[in-house]
């Protein structure tokens, strides 16, 4: 039997405020061997049943990914879909329908103001303002739609009730340049007579303090709030209503609100029925317009950051220094709901977040630096009391209730993790527990620092976009959870801070203040590694979607940031500023945070490796000419590479772990050197105990370093090594995410300098992608992008009983799952429909297309 069993729009589920063309995919499922589609349909209407077909598209062909629907869409409309398909033995599936909905195409509906109700005085103000407005509809409604957004972030509701379930929203972006506004469907939400459309806003990152230099106000002085909205009603006429300054609004319980510093509830001021008629709102605050341009709009239609998992406390500590702790178990970012059955005026509930207890067991927070990370509630007479922070997170596996107004007790708490809504793509799981902790720590460093932005870490005084971070660890990341809208959100932002001279900031949104001369010095953008994010990410999720679109929307920034590194290159060795070098490593002079090899490796490597993807992907989308020019570029690179930091007798001048391991990996060392090259990377291993001394630069890559070029036992001495340093010395250690630092924590128990030891920084996690692609044996084909065909390449160890994972392809389930016993390897694994795959074990290969198979071989 076959079946389509799920259908995205733009790589969604059922997205709402689409504006771009819809790109409709499928996944196909099938019990018979070697099924392939030969054709399909899709059909679109405005209407559920069908009757009204607008668009349809008939064709022979086996594509699936990405079928553009060309057909003019309206403003906030929702579409249905149906896709059927017909496959090789001649049976026809069901319909799949779905559907989508319009945001606003014609931009000359964006009418109304962006409005404030704050005054001069509000500046330094880091509350929270509700914004409300009554309106009366005096027709029958047939469907209704918001669009919304504010400069800050916000709630919004009608008739009291919350519209989207999306957090933080419009969440952080390059305000200035591209605000995103999200749509949704009113229709149930409004009733014939008055409705009380209200909005809550907080100043988050749009307002509050962000980045090291502890400004405020970095994109304006004022929250505000922007709504259109849309009313057809059943006689067919339309209406269309939006903020203006006959809004009223006022300062809100959130007396206090900040992304570092928590926030301060004082439920003594809430007012009843505001979400009513009834409430009269005559003596509170006008408001007025807040001049922000229409241009600056877009929309964002999936995505959102959403309420994603729930903690219960695991216990209740009494610390040596008799605090009270809540112990998640979890190292998280979200936030704490308390649910009390009673409080008293007077009283006051005050909760510190952080992540580890020190040496003796007691609170520690010094690493969180000057981010308080604290909840205030002030109590009133009340019964049923359930709070939750409104517009603020914490990074936290740890709560201290500093204080509380009746005994502590479990069922009182929990803990909500929150992060971007993206769907969760692999399973992995091994006979060694310590790697499946390891695997279950990267998993969590992705739903920890994946909230709207890749962050460096989420709870000290920092929470960065940081490019090198998320160039690291984008792989891994887009194994684990579907990121393509994520990283496409992100990188928009990433073009439009580019540099005019095609320099890519440290940190995106780029909130570094330039005016300040300590930057000015030190530079703010374009550092080896981390500014390649420009290039890496979209090749990797090309490669693992199958979206032509990344190369196309990204190729000018791209090609700029290549560009930046050619401008500033002497005999094709750039540098540039600040660097970041081989960030963290071990092999740094103490005191230092810079690796041991030289910042002139670790940029002339990135720049071949970059130039050469560049290069590729010119190719990709056929320009002929920039190929021709990057390729050349690329081999010039490689040239000078060579003749830089090998001697004539092939040996490294630099003598780093590092060093070889971005020689191996990026292919820069030739044929003949190869063996040289690693057999002196195992030196440098050897010399180290077996142990890496690598920081951001050379970890992601050393096993595959060392996989890639024969030395497999070696990659797994090194995956497997329990002591410090090493992945699985942090496991033993009780992590529940990846660290920062090798020793966060060393054997003593002791605590790593506290000016920059995070305990949940998922760089080191990148090591995920190794286990995923040479473990398990999961891999791409550049060929054919989005795992169209691909690879099946395990490297079996009798160090595993057994390895297996399922992977959520663009196009279906691969799964693969091997077993050994002594020497003996069963690999199983399953194609899906309508795909292929090749599998290379011991030098041989064969190509399967769908269907579970089962091979037997020894190693
Ligand atoms: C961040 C890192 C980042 C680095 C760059 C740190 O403060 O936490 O993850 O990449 O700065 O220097």
């Amino acid at each position: 039997m076959l079946v389509v069993s799920e259908v995205t729009v733009n790589h969604l589920y059922t997205p709402t405020g689409l504006t771009k063309t819809p790109k409709i995919s499928w996944v196909l499922e099938s019990t018979i061997e070697k099924t392939k589609q030969v054709s399909y349909e899709i059909y679109v209407s405005p209407d559920e049943n069908f009757e009204n077909i607008i668009f349809c598209k008939n064709e022979e062909s086996s594509a699936s990914l990405l079928i553009p629907l060309d057909f003019e869409m309206e403003s906030l409309k929702k579409y249905y879909v149906k896709v059927r398909v017909k496959g090789n033995y001649g049976n026809k599936t069901n319909f799949f329908v779905t559907n989508f909905t319009t945001g606003i195409i014609n931009r000359e509906l964006f009418l109304g103001n962006f409005i404030t109700d704050e005054k001069e005085e509000d500046y330094n103000s880091m509350s929270g303002r509700l914004l409300r407005q009554t309106f009366l509809i005096e027709k029958e409604i047939e469907s209704a739609y918001s669009v919304t957004t504010s400069l800050g972030v916000y709630k919004f509701r009608i008739n009291g009730d919350f519209v989207g379930s999306h957090i933080l929203a419009p969440g952080w972006t390059s305000y200035n340049k591209n605000l995103l506004y999200q749509t949704n469907e009113i229709t149930s939400f409004l009733k014939k007579g008055e409705n009380v459309f209200g909005a809550h806003i907080g100043p988050a990152w749009y307002k509050g303090k962000m980045g090291f230099d502890e400004n405020i106000n970095n994109y304006g002085k004022h929250s505000g709030f922007y709504g259109l909205f849309l009313i057809n009603y059943k006689d067919g006429t339309k209406e269309f209503l939006y903020t203006d300054e006959n809004w009223k609004g006022f300062k809100s319980t959130v007396v206090f609100s900040e992304i570092y510093d928590g926030e301060i509830y004082d439920a003594t001021i809430e007012k009843n029925n505001i979400w009513t008629t009834d409430f009269n709102d005559e003596d509170y605050n006008p408001t007025k317009k807040i001049d922000f341009s229409f241009n600056n709009l877009n929309s964002q239609s999936g995505c959102y950051v959403k309420e994603q998992e729930c903690f219960l406390p695991k216990k209740i500590i009494r610390t040596p220094k008799e605090e009270i702790v809540l112990d998640f178990g979890q190292n998280l970012t979200g936030y704490l709901e308390f649910n009390l059955p009673e409080t008293k005026l007077g009283e006051t509930i005050e909760l510190k977040f952080f992540e580890v207890l020190d040496k003796e067991g007691n609170v520690y927070t010094e690493n969180l630096r000057k981010a308080k990370q604290t909840i205030i509630y002030k109590c009133k007479d009340k019964k049923d009391v359930k709070y939750k922070p409104h517009f603020t997170f914490q990074g936290f596996r740890y709560v201290e209730i500093v204080s509380f107004p009746t005994e502590v007790k479990k069922e009182y708490f929990k803990a909500i993790a929150l992060y971007s809504d993206m769907k969760k793509t692999l399973k992995f799981e091994t006979s060694n527990p310590l790697i499946n902790q390891l695997h279950h720590n990267i998993e969590w460093g992705l739903k920890g620092n994946f909230l709207d932005i890749p962050t460096d870490c989420p709870q000290r005084d920092e929470r960065l976009g940081w490019t090198g971070d998320a160039q690291i660890f984008c792989q891994t990341a887009s194994y684990i959870m579907d990121t393509y809208t994520f990283f496409e959100k992100w990188l928009t932002d990433l073009k439009l801070e580019q540099e005019e001279d095609g320099g890519v900031p440290y940190v995106i949104p780029d909130i570094i203040d330039k005016t300040k001369d300590n930057w000015k010095e030190h530079g703010t953008h374009s550092a080896a590694a981390w500014s390649d994010v420009a290039v890496i990410n979209p090749w990797v999720l090309y490669n693992t979607y199958g979206d032509i679109d990344i190369i196309l929307n990204q190729y000018d920034s791209m090609k700029k940031w290549i560009d930046f590194m050619e401008d500033n290159s002497t005999s094709y060795i750039w540098s540039y500023k600040k660097q970041f070098g081989d960030w963290v490593a071990l092999d740094a002079e103490v005191g230092s945070y810079l690796g041991a090899t030289p910042d002139e490796l670790i940029t002339t490597a990135y720049f071949a490796y970059s130039t050469e993807l560049f290069a590729k992907m010119a190719k990709i989308i056929k320009n002929e000419e920039d190929y021709e020019y990057y390729s050349s570029l690329y081999e010039k690179v490689l040239y000078t590479f060579r003749k830089k930091f090998f001697t004539e007798n092939g040996e490294m001048t630099t003598k780093t772990q590092t060093g070889h391991i971005l020689a191996l990996k990026f292919n820069l060392v030739e044929d003949k050197y190869k063996e040289q090259t690693v057999n002196n990377l195992i030196e440098l291993l050897n010399k180290e105990n077996g142990h890496l001394v690598t920081g951001f630069v050379g970890t992601p890559y050393f096993c595959s370093a060392l996989s890639k070029n024969g030395k497999i036992a070696e990659a797994y001495n090194l995956l497997l090594k329990e002591d410090f340093p090493s992945w699985l010395y942090q496991v033993k250690m009780g992590a529940t995410t990846i660290w920062e630092h090798w020793d966060g924590i060393n054997e003593k128990g002791e605590m790593w300098s506290s000016d920059m030891n995070s305990f949940n920084h998922y760089a080191y996690g990148a090591i995920g992608q190794w286990m995923y692609e040479d473990m398990l044996g999961l891999n791409f084909d550049e060929e054919n992008p989005g795992f169209k065909h691909f690879y099946i390449k395990p490297n079996a160890t009798t160090l595993f009983s057994k390895v297996k994972g399922k992977f959520k392809s663009p196009y279906g389930l691969i799964k693969i799952k091997w077993k050994t016993k002594g020497n003996n390897v069963t690999l199983k694994f399953t194609i899906p429909p309508n795909t292929s795959g090749t599998v290379i074990v011991n030098n041989s290969e064969k190509t399967y297309e769908s269907g579970t198979y089962e091979i037997n071989y020894t190693i």
